[in-house]
């Protein structure tokens, strides 16, 4: 069906639940929160996830917070911590998302992580938001609901403004309290400041009893993909493979011989969908050499060439 305006939900119970209904069916759902309006979807569905990057047009695949109801739910999937034990009785439910290491057997999509061993969490203070993942039962992946490189939402026409047909519903919940990102801190290693935001750094280092590191902004925010962290494969990535040589893993896209097939129909968003997880499966077998058939370059192309781009580029020791 085309559509050229979202379905507009209103904040009740009934657009709670149609709301969760959507999110469960792979669809992108607007709502509020006290920070901005976040653009949802089901973290554990690949594809929904996808459809993610390319409603905001990003160029690049940024890793994603995944929003929780409550805490028993959330610390299912990440390895929690003494100090993520502190700053979540200090800060949660509110303006805080916390990076800690994905639990290794985990749903969430690894298209959320952008292939990164470690997972954004957060448990959001708005009763909208709340309700919602609520009666969705799970961890919702949400950026804000903004066209990449434009301005955060902080009224639902803001999102209509912005996204228009792209998400399929927005929830109306009135103007966003906080009105800035959260703050995120990395608990992977030692704390560090990834995102200054509502909550203070001096608040930190007060409740956790130390300082926080403070990584370099560019680093953090813009091009989280170029971090030394970030997931490449052992094995060397030819890309714009046309044919396939001896011995190598061959990752295709439409209608090739392969190992791992992105999409035999090349749908982009499928194939976005099935980056992180094939890359990681094809490394596995230890290969010395993933070869990727060309990728279109427009839509989600650009960012699924991005990402293979930097897996591909040479590596330090
Ligand atoms: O207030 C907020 O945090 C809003 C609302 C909707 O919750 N969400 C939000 O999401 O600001 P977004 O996608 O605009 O910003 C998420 C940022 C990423 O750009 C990245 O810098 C960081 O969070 N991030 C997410 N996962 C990460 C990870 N595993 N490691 C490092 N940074 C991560
Ligand atoms: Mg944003």
């Amino acid at each position: 069906m085309i559509t050229t305006a979202p379905e507009l939900l209103s904040d009740t119970d009934a657009g709670h639940h149609r709301a969760a209904g959507i999110l469960r069916d792979g669809g992108l759902v607007a709502f509020p929160t006290e920070t901005v309006y976040g653009l949802g979807a089901d973290a554990g569905d690949d594809r929904a996830v996808a459809r993610i990057y390319e409603a905001k047009g990003r160029p690049s695949f940024n890793p994603l917070i995944v929003h929780f109801a409550d805490l028993d739910a959330l610390q299912q999937h990440v390895i929690w911590t003494p100090e993520a034990d502190l700053l979540a009785r200090a800060y949660w439910p509110g303006p805080l998302t916390l990076v800690l290491r994905r639990q290794p057997d985990t749903p969430i999509s690894a298209l959320v992580s952008a292939g990164l061993d470690t997972l954004a969490v957060r448990l959001p203070a708005h009763d909208t938001a709340r309700a919602i993942l609520r009666a969705f039962g799970g961890g919702v992946a949400a950026p804000s609901a903004n066209r990449s490189g434009q301005i955060s939402p902080t009224l639902a026409r803001h999102v209509v403004g912005s996204l228009g047909a792209r998400v399929d519903a927005v929830l109306d919940g009135g103007p966003c309290k906080v009105g800035v990102e959260s703050t995120i801190v990395g608990l992977a290693e030692k704390p560090v400041l990834l995102r200054p935001g509502g909550i203070t750094e001096q608040q930190l280092a007060q409740t956790l009893g130390r300082p926080l590191a403070v990584r370099h902004k560019a680093e953090a925010i813009s091009a989280p993909g170029q971090l030394a962290s970030h997931y490449a494969p052992n094995a060397l990535v030819r890309l714009n493979a046309t044919d396939w040589e001896q011995g190598e893993l061959r990752l295709g896209f439409g209608n090739v011989d392969c190992d791992l097939n992105l999409s035999p129909t090349e749908d982009l968003v499928e194939a976005a969908s099935h980056l992180f997880d094939y890359l990681h499966r094809l490394d596995a077998q230890g290969g010395g050499t993933i070869a990727v058939s060309p990728i279109p370059h427009e839509g989600l192309g650009i960012a699924i060439n991005d990402r293979l781009s930097r897996a591909a580029a040479p590596r330090d020791e």
